[in-house]
């Protein structure tokens, strides 16, 4: 009898979302955070080119995400009507362009009567609009809570309103990645898995590494007043919002910590880096919210780089966890200040760790392997404390500005990123790689640690140490109580 509930435990899938997509988090771009309402076909086309002579496809970010303001209200028939002044050839047309680039084409709508911008939205209308995606070839879903008629306020009630829309969506046949956006209401990281790829956990995000707002009151998703989750939240907000429930995420359904705001121009390259590490570790989409018609040579090489997203892409998917806050440090003039240290397991037996900094001065960080390895078994019970581990530095290998200069004026052309030792995930997918041990998914080894050791380093302001651990002697199997997709 005992053993039949350990099986049944051990079996039991966790997650319920069954249309098989998003098995890592998804990446892409949407146009929301740099030109909101400025959309057309010509925008959406133009990006995709410029995601695939950069290399940003080949590097993952294969799906290019239409954000609200596309459609002119609704006919007699209960069919949404494309705005045909921004999209003259109409979305099927799109999806084709975009499918022939090697793109998959994510749309937008609301589960209200409008959408945020006071666009038609699909609350009531959730079929129609499932049959016209789905007609047009659309590949994704993001699916906003604006106007929602008061349908919120107990998680059954706004889970019933959003499985109209999966129920839709599957009705159709066709794959649609479904990419909840309820701002964390209604403790979605408690029941987003069951019918989504993904859930927002927050208000939306916008361009400051920790200024607080007011319109983004609300600190912890975990907390039932947690109920206006508004605007304007800060890389440190969302960070901390999503600390107590990031174990929600795992193969097929995540924690969605809001589109990336790298090269939009408000913070500081180290908080980009920053901002850029605690999304892939968290395992959130990776969503560019750049305008990349302007796309820079430093943007580009915080985007790029292959050790990081391998950590996002890990088959794995297990997002790290908090295992240390330091709230006795340097406050900047908003009284905000502090330091974190991250750990997390990764696929075979390696293991990431970082030190985030987001006290208003440089500090020195330390972790020991007790510590890093906290979660196998407290107090140094965990085997992986016994072993020795090279410590790998994950932004360490960062393609060098004048190559990023190159491919983004157009010096280098995609046929000849082969010589810059170009990760392709097209050719070689991250779980591939990764057994084969590529170096350019380790960058590069700064030292190891050992029984009873520690690591230690000086993290700039507002910066992140990133590493990870690979075991000297062949690493220890890790028992999971999670079914898993290896
Ligand atoms: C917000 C959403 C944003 C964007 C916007 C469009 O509710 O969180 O990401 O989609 O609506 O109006």
């Amino acid at each position: 009898m005992l053993s039949l509930l350990i099986h049944s435990l051990l079996a039991s899938p966790t997650s319920a979302v069954n249309n098989g997509l998003a098995r890592t988090p998804q990446m892409g771009w949407n146009n929301w955070n740099s030109l909101g309402c400025d959309v057309s076909q010509a925008l959406l086309i133009d990006t995709s080119r410029v995601l695939l002579d950069s290399g940003l496809r080949d590097v993952g970010y294969n799906y290019v995400v239409l954000d609200d303001c596309w459609s002119d209200g609704r006919g007699s028939d209960g069919y949404i009507i494309v705005d045909k002044r921004k999209f003259p050839q109409g979305m099927k047309w799109v999806a084709k362009q975009l499918h022939n680039m090697g793109f998959l084409y994510g749309m937008y709508s609301s589960a209200g009567e409008l959408t945020c911008a006071r666009y038609e939205g699909s609350l009531d209308h959730e079929k129609e609009d499932a049959q016209s995606f789905a007609s047009w070839d659309v590949d994704y879903l993001k699916y906003d809570n604006c106007y929602h008629k008061g349908r919120f306020g107990y998680p059954e009630v706004s889970f019933n309103r959003y499985n109209v829309m999966w129920e839709a969506l599957n009705a159709t046949g066709r794959p649609i990645l479904y990419s909840l956006c309820n701002w964390g209401e209604d403790y979605v990281h408690t029941w987003g898995m069951s019918i989504a790829n993904s859930w927002r956990i927050s208000g939306d995000i916008y361009d400051s590494f920790s200024r607080p707002d007011d319109l983004c009151s609300c600190t912890d998703a975990t907390n039932p007043h947690c109920i206006a989750p508004g605007s304007h939240c800060s890389v440190l907000n969302i960070i901390n919002k999503v600390a107590p429930c990031v174990d929600r995420g795992q193969y097929g359904g995540w924690n969605d910590l809001d589109m990336l705001e790298v090269g939009l121009g408000g913070m500081t390259d180290e908080e980009y880096k920053a901002h850029f590490s605690m999304w892939a570790a968290i395992k959130s989409p990776l969503l560019i919210g750049a305008d990349l018609r302007e796309l820079s040579a430093q943007t580009l090489s915080i985007l790029n780089n292959p050790a990081v997203i391998a950590v996002n892409q890990d088959p794995l998917g297990k997002s790290a966890h908090r295992i240390g806050r330091n709230l006795n440090v340097a406050k900047d003039k908003y009284g905000i200040g502090e330091t974190q240290i991250w750990s997390g397991p990764l696929y075979q037996g390696d293991q990431l760790v970082i030190f985030l900094n987001a006290a208003d001065e440089d500090m020195e960080m330390s972790a020991t392997l007790d510590e890093i390895f906290v979660s196998d078994g407290p107090e140094g019970s965990a085997a992986q404390t016994k072993q020795r581990w090279n410590i790998y530095d994950l932004w360490a290998k960062r393609m060098d500005q004048t190559t990023a200069e190159q491919i983004v004026e157009s010096g280098i052309a995609r046929p000849e990123f082969k010589k810059v030792n170009w990760y392709n995930s097209t050719e070689l997918p991250y779980a591939e790689g990764l057994k084969a041990g590529d170096k350019r998914l380790l960058g590069q080894q700064i030292g190891k640690v050992g029984p009873g050791g520690q690591i230690k380093a000086k993290v700039p302001r507002h910066a992140v140490k990133m590493y990870r651990l690979r075991s000297v002697d062949g690493g220890v199997k890790r028992y999971s109580i999670y079914k898993q997709e290896l």
